[in-house]
């Protein structure tokens, strides 16, 4: 990679909230629990908008929270428009609704269009015979044929997300229904207008009750391979089921979905649109969300699954921004629901806690895109560890299991093999305080709480000038204060490895600062000069040792005048 390119003109950034935004998301059955039950809710959630506000945030990002037999946590949607009985009411909706608006947070709300719930009054409708007007709404095929035991055979080869295939037999209609996540997921038939229609409802239905915008899972699945053809066979492979992965994305229509999707809910809005976009990347990423596309406002981008390191997080980064610089807007995270904690992915919890949270949370909140922040980082989470499958309750995790069971893993190296990228690392409820119920719940949680989060509860954090809770307050705060570190220029300072230094450059009134993070536990020599002013805008070791970089350590400062 070549440092200090000469930046290509380009033109100024348009301000807009969403590119200024720092984003929280939360995954509310495990946030907080307002009435006993064990089960985060809508009132919980509003019960800490204080704490949210205090953090320094602006805008949340709301998982579902709809009505929804909850097979995949409400990934699995029964009723688009009601509130999952779990959650609370329309009442607890427009109350936290107001709660936000009261102290000047926004709020996006995730929707899942790609599929509903089986359990949806739409797919039962449609299930219910081949000449159902709703037949059409999802995606029904008939089998290839039989085996001798007279059982169906599936169009293809195609692996579902959780285990099995993406093809479950409807006896009394004798076809197959699609469901690339779990047959409790039946995917929706894109091609049908009056689906898109219905979708688009949806979506306005929740701006008018409030929402300033979405995140949309996985939502460039929606349009599916023309003939669902089967996925290649490696050499060797003998597996009757193959994953699609990137085969399930970007399909056409695709674009055609998301312009109309822009046209019918977006335009004329002030709403912004973030989606939830495997396989997508600096190749293609202004397909999506090109300011001149009228897409998406934003995309999620995965290398943080695959990219441990800091050299590896900053060049992909960059290139993203290289790619998009002037045309399209970018996103940055580290972890969400899906994944494993950020800190056990990235850091190291164990024996440099504070400083590698730290580290994250300046790399997190110092590039020119929009961060989106997993409940629990502000609070050093790392990721959990149960020792009976029992406790764990992710659809994935649980299926993996008993499918490696199954085939003759013994259980307790099938339960080693889906622990560490469990989701559930990232699904344990937030500690609040000290209580038994670490004020998450009086009742019982609806799964365990992780003993090694207690001590990092919320209020010993708040009350500790020096927790990991309260760096990231500071550099949210330093965030606003310098918005050159939202819409400034950004170059590397030096080849990225051990050590990561990049410069944001002035814009308007606000100055050029340099960033420079020791990303590993090990002691580096400064690879820029070290800032001269004695009280840098931040810096996650008390003071600066003008000789070395202390594990983790992160440092941003103003840059001097010369
Ligand atoms: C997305 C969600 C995930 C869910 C899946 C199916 O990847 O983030 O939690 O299981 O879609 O809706």
């Amino acid at each position: 990679m070549s440092t200090n390119p000469t930046p290509s003109p380009c033109p100024p950034e348009t301000p807009a909230w969403w590119k200024e935004a720092a984003f929280y998301q939360i995954y509310p059955c495990s946030f907080a629990d307002s009435n006993g039950d064990g089960i985060g809710d809508l009132p919980g959630i509003t019960g800490k908008l204080d704490y949210l506000k205090r953090l320094g945030i602006d805008a949340l990002w709301l998982s579902p929270f709809y009505t929804s037999p909850k097979a995949d946590n409400g990934y699995d949607i029964s009723d688009y428009l009601g509130i999952d009985p779990d959650y609370g009411t329309l009442s607890d909706f427009q109350a936290l609704s107001a709660g936000l608006g009261q102290r000047g947070l926004r709020l996006i709300v995730d929707q899942v269009l790609n599929h509903t719930s089986d359990e949806h009054a739409w797919f039962i409708e449609s299930r219910s015979s081949r000449t159902s007007p709703k037949r059409d709404w999802y995606l029904w095929v008939d089998p290839k044929g039989f085996d001798a035991d007279g059982r169906p055979i599936p169009p293809n080869n195609w692996k579902a997300a959780f285990e099995g295939s993406t093809w479950t037999w409807d006896a009394p209609t004798q076809q197959f229904y699609l469901n690339l996540f779990s047959p409790k997921q039946p995917d929706l038939n894109w091609k049908n207008p009056a689906v898109r229609a219905a979708l688009h409802d949806v979506l306005r239905t929740w701006a008018q009750r409030g929402a300033d915008g979405f995140r949309l899972d996985v939502i460039n699945m929606i349009a599916k391979a023309d003939g669902y053809p089967d996925v290649p066979r490696p050499e060797g492979n003998t597996d009757p089921l193959l994953p699609l992965n990137c085969r399930a994305c970007n399909h056409p229509p695709l674009h055609d979905y998301l312009q109309e999707m822009h046209r019918e809910v977006f335009a004329g809005h002030d709403l912004y649109s973030v989606g939830e976009t495997w396989c997508v990347d600096a190749d293609n990423t202004l397909d999506f969300t090109g300011y001149d596309r009228n897409e998406l406002h934003g995309a999620f981008y995965f290398y943080f699954h695959w990219a441990p390191t800091g050299r590896e997080q900053f060049e992909n980064f960059y290139k993203l921004y290289q790619a998009t610089r002037g045309k399209s807007w970018l996103t940055v995270t580290l972890g969400n629901h899906d994944s494993r904690r950020s800190l056990s992915k990235f850091g190291d919890p164990i024996h440099h806690r504070h400083a590698s949270a730290t580290l994250l949370a300046t790399w997190l909140l110092t590039l020119p895109a929009t961060p989106f922040l997993f409940q629990g980082e502000e609070l050093g989470l790392s990721d959990i560890s149960f020792d009976r499958i029992e406790d764990y309750r992710d659809i994935q995790t649980v299926n993996r299991y008993h499918t490696a069971v199954a085939a003759g893993t013994s259980p307790e190296a099938a339960l080693a093999s889906v622990r560490e990228d469990s989701r559930d690392n990232g699904r344990t409820p937030l500690p609040w305080d000290a209580s038994p119920g670490a004020g998450f719940s009086t009742g019982q949680p609806w799964i365990p709480l992780a003993e090694v989060h207690r001590p990092q509860h919320a209020a010993g954090a708040i009350a500790n000038p020096d927790s990991i809770f309260n760096a990231y307050a500071a550099l949210l705060a330093l965030r606003k204060r310098f918005k050159s570190l939202i819409y400034g220029d950004l170059t590397p300072l030096i080849e990225p490895g051990k050590v990561i230094a990049y410069r944001r450059g002035a814009w308007g009134e606000f100055p050029s600062v340099h960033i420079v993070l020791n990303w590993g536990s090990e002691p580096q020599a400064w690879p820029v000069p070290p800032p001269t002013d004695a009280a840098p805008l931040f810096a996650n070791y008390r003071e600066t040792d003008a000789t070395t970089l202390r594990p983790w350590e992160a440092v941003i400062f103003v840059e001097s005048a010369k």
